[in-house]
């Protein structure tokens, strides 16, 4: 992870560089700094706080340059301190800020220290900053070329030194990064939106490619060494920025970010007359999909989530056979490859990197059918798969998925029935009714809204506690593990989901008075099942937390306490249950007053292994 920004200009570029930072946050949070390089060396200003903190000694201090590096960091090597914070210093003359994994960094090291470097951080990047300025001969755009070389792994990075003063060189490989165009300034990032605003154009380093910035422009070498040009792109192509942290009357992103779901599903159900139009994912997609026999769905997190209750989906209204996987297991483990299956990886941010890296995989096993469901046009993923379905849920910055994860539901449904109809499952009355049901999905979602100060007052009970419980069935399942996700990411509760019907099979033991049961209750086939289930945890003595749909007539009682949901939403009951989910885990954290938008030691996008 890490996000990095780097700038040249003939202007005070820090506050444009602690901009970039702020807008990069969402790649890790642990650390943060910014250096700028004069004739007599890089200067640096670092913080194990936020950016605003970094942003309040860098006005104290006064602290300028026209030249600068910059860095927010997601700790894989070393601790998060200020000593192993970015930039990393080179003997007082070469800065460097880096985002990835040197995997040969300990041979680096010795055969460094055996040169005669010393090194003060615990971090993978220090080899990489010696290892430039052992190969520095006043050319730094040189010196990177040929120190890239010699590492493995997975880097972006920006480097400075005091002998050129105007000048950031970067380079990548496995981690992404832009080099934008501004009028006689130019800079570098992990992400376009970092300089959107300061720069007009912005071109994708390809894998390999080493770039120079200077005050006379931008020069691009590719692996082999040859000087290249990267096609660029107007930054409005990767949307704006103000607009989408104004938090408006909403105390955090995530907040504000539940309360945006109608809207972002809304946006996601494409127009009446192409629902369910195979067009809607690409081209020559109906021919494609005639020719599949399986789906593999590939992801992590939140959007592995949303590919299991896809699966209910794909099976039941399809009648197609879907895996599902963990990205990071699919990658490492011996698979039988199916070359007819369609490949379908799920991501927010499209940049994920296990998910990705098991998109490759697939792709080299002989898997050529492959659709990203995705937020983000831009990204890595959708520029790797053939087709595309693009989630309309807008921006979202806080680290709990939460309207990524809906809109994903709404996009796989939509897989779901379009294969439905393209193999002979659903008719035109079906066809009707499920347009019906996503039509009127929004409104639904804002009836499940209105709960908040019902969730409210079972959160200040939550937030008391250390441990909870999370049950579903069948569909619900996959939204009982999301609930219990949103719950420990962001609270710091200790909580597990299982299958209602798995409770006797081992958890039943952990079942006290003090252990809260949160339960998924759709008034669906499993209703009389998920009965038997709850009263197996009364019977313990054990405090049940339900939300159950109007028609299942559940009322509160002793141990029972009860919010009443809209009556049954069909097939499409996840998107509205899990909302209460989000709310619960929400005002819990908030209440126990964690960093709700940011929580401890994760980050938004996870761009390394
Ligand atoms: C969920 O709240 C988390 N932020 C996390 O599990 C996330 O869903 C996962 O890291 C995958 O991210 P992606 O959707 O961007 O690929």
């Amino acid at each position: 992870m890490c996000g990095i920004v780097g700038a040249v200009a003939q202007r005070n570029i820090v506050p444009v560089l602690i901009e970039g930072l702020r807008r990069l946050e969402y790649r890790g949070y642990d650390s943060c700094g910014v250096a700028t390089v004069t004739a007599a060396g890089p200067q640096r200003v670092r913080s194990v706080s936020r950016v605003a903190e970094l942003d309040e000694q860098v006005r104290t201090a006064h602290f300028e340059g026209v030249t600068g590096i910059a860095h927010t960091r997601w700790a894989t090597h070393g601790a998060p301190t200020v000593n192993n914070a970015h930039p990393i210093f080179s003997r007082d003359a070469l800065a460097i800020v880096h985002n990835g994994i040197i995997e040969n960094y300990e041979a680096l090291r010795e055969m460094l220290r055996a040169k005669g470097y010393e090194f003060v951080s615990q971090t993978d990047t220090e080899v990489i900053a010696h290892l430039i300025h052992s190969l520095y001969k006043g050319d730094l755009f040189a010196a990177v070329r040929e120190a890239v070389l010699q590492l493995a792994g997975a880097y972006a990075i920006g480097v400075v030194h005091k002998d050129q003063p105007h000048v950031v060189v970067g380079a990548r490989a496995g981690s992404p990064l832009v080099v934008g165009y501004g009028e006689g300034e130019y800079f570098i990032a992990s992400d376009a939106l970092a300089i959107a605003g300061s720069a007009n154009r912005v071109s994708y380093l390809e894998e390999g490619d080493v770039c120079e910035i200077s005050l006379e422009g931008v020069r691009i070498a590719d692996r082999a060494g040859n000087l290249v040009t990267r096609e660029s792109r107007d930054v409005q192509a990767y949307g704006g920025y103000g607009d989408t942290v104004d938090l408006g009357p909403y105390r955090h992103y995530m907040q504000k970010e539940i309360f945006e779901q109608p809207r972002a599903i809304s946006d996601t159900i494409p127009a009446l007359d192409e629902a369910f139009d195979p067009v809607l994912f690409g081209e020559n997609a109906a021919e494609v999909f005639e020719g599949i026999d399986s789906i593999l769905i590939l992801a992590c997190g939140t959007s592995y989530y949303a590919g299991l209750t896809a699966k209910y989906w794909l099976e039941t209204v399809a009648k197609i056979r879907t895996d599902v996987e963990i990205a990071s297991e699919y990658r490492y483990r011996e698979s039988v490859p199916n070359p007819r299956s369609l490949v379908v990886t799920i991501s927010q941010s499209g940049e994920t990197a296990d998910t990705l890296a098991a998109l490759k995989h697939a792709q080299s096993l002989g898997m050529e059918h492959t659709l990203a469901v995705c937020n983000v046009a831009t990204s890595a993923m959708v520029r790797l798969t053939e087709f595309t379905f693009l989630t309309h849920a807008g921006r979202e910055i806080g680290v709990a998925s939460t309207k990524a994860f809906t809109t994903q539901l709404v996009g796989l449904f939509i897989l779901a029935v379009t294969l439905g109809k393209l193999r002979g499952h659903v008719n035109a009355e079906q066809e009707a009714g499920y347009l019906k049901l996503l039509r009127h999905l929004p409104a639904a979602l804002n009836g499940v809204l209105a709960l908040e100060p019902q969730i409210i007052a079972w959160s200040e009970e939550f937030a008391r506690k250390e441990n909870a419980l999370f049950l579903g069935r069948g569909l619900h399942y996959p939204i009982a593990l999301e609930g219990a996700l949103k719950l420990k990411e962001i609270s710091y509760i200790h909580a597990e989901a299982y299958p209602a019907g798995e409770l006797k099979h081992g958890p039943l033991a952990l079942v006290t008075e003090a252990m809260p049961v949160v339960t998924v209750a759709p008034n669906d086939a499993l209703l009389e099942k998920l009965k038997s289930n709850m009263q197996e945890v009364r019977a313990r003595g054990g405090q049940l937390y339900v939300f159950a749909d109007a028609d299942t007539h559940i009322t509160s009682e002793e141990g029972i306490h009860v919010i009443r949901m809209p009556e049954h939403y069909g097939l499409l009951s996840p998107i509205l249950h899990v909302v209460p989910l989000q709310l619960l885990a929400y005002h819990t954290a908030s209440a126990r007053g964690t960093d709700v938008d940011k929580p401890r030691n994760l980050a938004k996008s996870v761009t390394v292994e």
